[in-house]
Formats: C-alpha cells, structure tokens, sequence
C-alpha cells in the first residue's frame, strides 16, 4: 500500500472482459472503483450486483461530468475506444483503454496528442508486458544468455472467440506485437501477411504475418480463433540459446535450451556446421495475475506521472501495425512499410 489517496476511477464497458479489469481495480487499495457505464442496462444490473457501492450509469456525459473521478477505464468493444477515450481526455480523466488503442492510427495519433497536451496518462491494455514470464524473458535477453536474438515466432490459436467487428488479427495479435517490441526494443520497418475469412466475410478469422525489423530479425505471428488447439506460445531463437515460452502451461512456462550451431567463422577448413545439444533449463518463476499488476501500473502512473510501459505512443505503433497488416493482407501478402520509425 501507497499511502496516497485512492485513484476515484470509473469504468465504461462491463460486457466480457471489463469484469476482469474491475475485479482487480476492486481489490486494489490504490484504487475507488466509484462508477460503471455501460449502454447495457443487464450488464449494468450485473455490475449493481457485485459492487452495490459504486454507481452506475448509462450516460457517459453524466460520468464525466464528475470532477472528482481521476480515471476512466474504456473497456468497451474496439470501434467505440476512440470517441469514448477521447471523451474522457477532454473532460481531464486519465486514460486507460482496453487493446487496440483505436481503429485507425489516425485516431491513436489524436489520442495521443490530447494526452500529451493535458499532461493526462494515456495507457493501453497490452497485458502480456505486465506478465511475470515476459518480463522474465526481456531480462534474460536484454542479459545477452540467449546470444544475439535471430527470429522468433508466436501462435496465439483456439477456436473461438469470434468475433465480427475486427478480424483475428486486431483482436489477438495486439499482445504479441506488443510482446515483440517490448523484447526486441524494435518496431517493424515493413510487413507481409496472408490471412482467410471463412466464417464472416471478410473479417478474416485466421492470419499469418510476417514482421521485418531494421536489424535483420524477423518475427512471424499467427492468430486464428478458428483451430481445434488453444495455444498461446512464443518461441525465441538467439546465436546461442533457444527460449519456448508456454503460457498453457500452468508453471513450467518457459524453457531455455542450450541447443545451437556452432559459427562458420568457428570452424576450420573444411569442416561442416556443428550441431550443439546441451541442458535443457525451466526456471522457477513467481507468478501473479498480469492484469493485477496491469491495473496497479496504471494507478502508480497516474498517481507519480511516470510514464506507463504500455503507453499511448506504443498502442499507436502496434495500430500502424496492424494496419499495414491489413493493407498487406489486401494485396495478397505484398511487403508493407509501417512508417515506423527505430530511435
Ligand atoms: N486484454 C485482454 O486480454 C482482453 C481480452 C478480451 C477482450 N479485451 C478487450 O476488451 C474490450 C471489450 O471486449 P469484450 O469482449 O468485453 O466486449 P463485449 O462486447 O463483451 O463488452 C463490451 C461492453 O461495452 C458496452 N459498450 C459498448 N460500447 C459502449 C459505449 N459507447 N458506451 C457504453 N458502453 C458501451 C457494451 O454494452 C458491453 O457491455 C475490447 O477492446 C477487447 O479487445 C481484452
């Protein structure tokens, strides 16, 4: 505990996963969950429920008019972050709002530039960043134990949810592109990427794409909510180690292979590629629940100024991705730029 006064916030959107962002906010002592929004007057009921003591609404306009709310968090459907978001800027509220930042990068720009002008926190629901295995994993890269990291690749496969106002790739692979620049420290140059819509048309339910870096690594992602597995994993191959994080699994998430092959410049005349097989490594890891930590971050930001890891300017950048994914995908799987620039 702080010590500081407790964050007043107020929630907009109380359908499938806003209940999981207020049940962490509900526990924190940082935090006052003071009122919920909702259009729906059953998810609403809902709330009134299991929170008796906040409030509830149906009127955005009329929560914002508080001036003792300090935050909103947006966790409604992603077509509407953007008019809600910004709504809730304008009225001087920091700014939470669930993955994808917005629809266009337009919008995300916009966003962006209202937070920073109002000196207002602006953070994006990237929670993979807040996951105790992910951050585990950028210290043992950022140790250099894996060599230099070469290509890795992430599935994020189940069948279902599916759903029709944005396709899997908007839906699914914010976490993962977020993952990639979180642990490369690179934003992609250029894309190309194939996708299908075989259920509703076209919004497309399953998505390859392949991301290419200024360094030279690449990264490829496939999302589907179309297959028969739930699968949630990454795989990293560095110069000298290899990484496997598995989040199906409940404790044995991530393994470090000491598996390589030895460099040319290594060898002597004449000898081919040598094939190194050494110890296989499952590090102990304390979990907690990312979204319990994600909601914390967002308070301790708000409260100190700090700047959020997943903040507004990186939930633009994983926009422009996805939108030169998008544009790739529609030119049957031509390379993209993303117009992103690497300091
Ligand atoms: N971080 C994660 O792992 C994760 C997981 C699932 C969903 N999400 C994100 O959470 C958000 C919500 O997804 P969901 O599956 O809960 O959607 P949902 O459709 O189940 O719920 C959205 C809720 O928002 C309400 N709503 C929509 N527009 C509104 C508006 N303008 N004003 C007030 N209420 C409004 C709806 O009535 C509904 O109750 C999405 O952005 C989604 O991408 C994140």
């Amino acid at each position: 505990m702080s010590g500081r006064a407790p964050l007043r916030v107020g929630v907009v959107g109380f359908g499938y996963w806003g209940p999981n962002i207020v049940r962490n906010l509900d526990r924190l002592a940082d935090a006052e969950l003071v009122v919920a929004c909702d259009a729906s007057e059953t998810n609403l009921a809902r709330f009134a429920a299991l929170y008796p003591y906040a409030a509830t609404t149906g009127s955005l306009d009329e929560m914002l008019a508080d001036h003792d709310l300090d935050a909103v968090v947006v966790a409604t459907s992603a077509p509407s972050h953007f008019e809600v978001a910004r709504a809730a800027l304008e009225a001087g509220k920091h700014c939470f709002v669930e993955k994808p930042l917005t629809l266009t990068s337009a919008d995300a720009e916009e966003l962006v530039r209202i937070a920073e002008e109002r000196d207002l926190v602006l953070m994006v629901g990237h929670l993979m960043v807040y996951h105790s295995a992910v951050n585990y994993i950028k210290e043992v890269i950022d140790s250099g134990a894996l060599g230099d990291v070469l290509y890795l690749y992430a599935q994020r496969l189940n069948l279902g949810k599916v759903r029709t106002e944005e396709n899997a790739f908007w839906s699914l692979a914010p976490h993962d592109v977020s993952i990639v620049h979180y642990l490369l420290g690179e934003a992609p140059d250029t894309v190309s990427a194939t996708g299908a819509a075989y259920l509703n048309d076209g919004v497309e339910d399953t998505v390859f794409a392949n991301l290419h870096f200024p360094s030279g690594r690449m990264a490829n992602i496939h999302v589907s909510w179309l297959d028969p597995h739930k699968t949630r994993k990454f795989t990293i191959v560095g110069s000298k180690k290899m990484l496997v994080f598995d989040d199906m699994q409940a404790t044995e998430k991530v393994w470090i292979y000491d598996k390589g092959v030895a460099p040319k410049e290594a060898l002597g005349y004449g000898e081919d590629l040598t094939l190194r097989f050494g110890d296989i490594s499952v590090p102990y890891l304390k979990m907690s629940e990312p979204l319990a930590l994600e909601v914390q971050h967002f308070c301790d930001c708000c409260a100190t100024g700090d700047r959020p890891r997943s903040d507004g300017r990186g939930g633009l950048e994983v926009v422009r991705v996805l939108e030169a994914v998008d544009e790739s995908i529609r030119a049957g799987g031509a390379p993209v730029a993303t117009g992103l620039e690497n300091a």
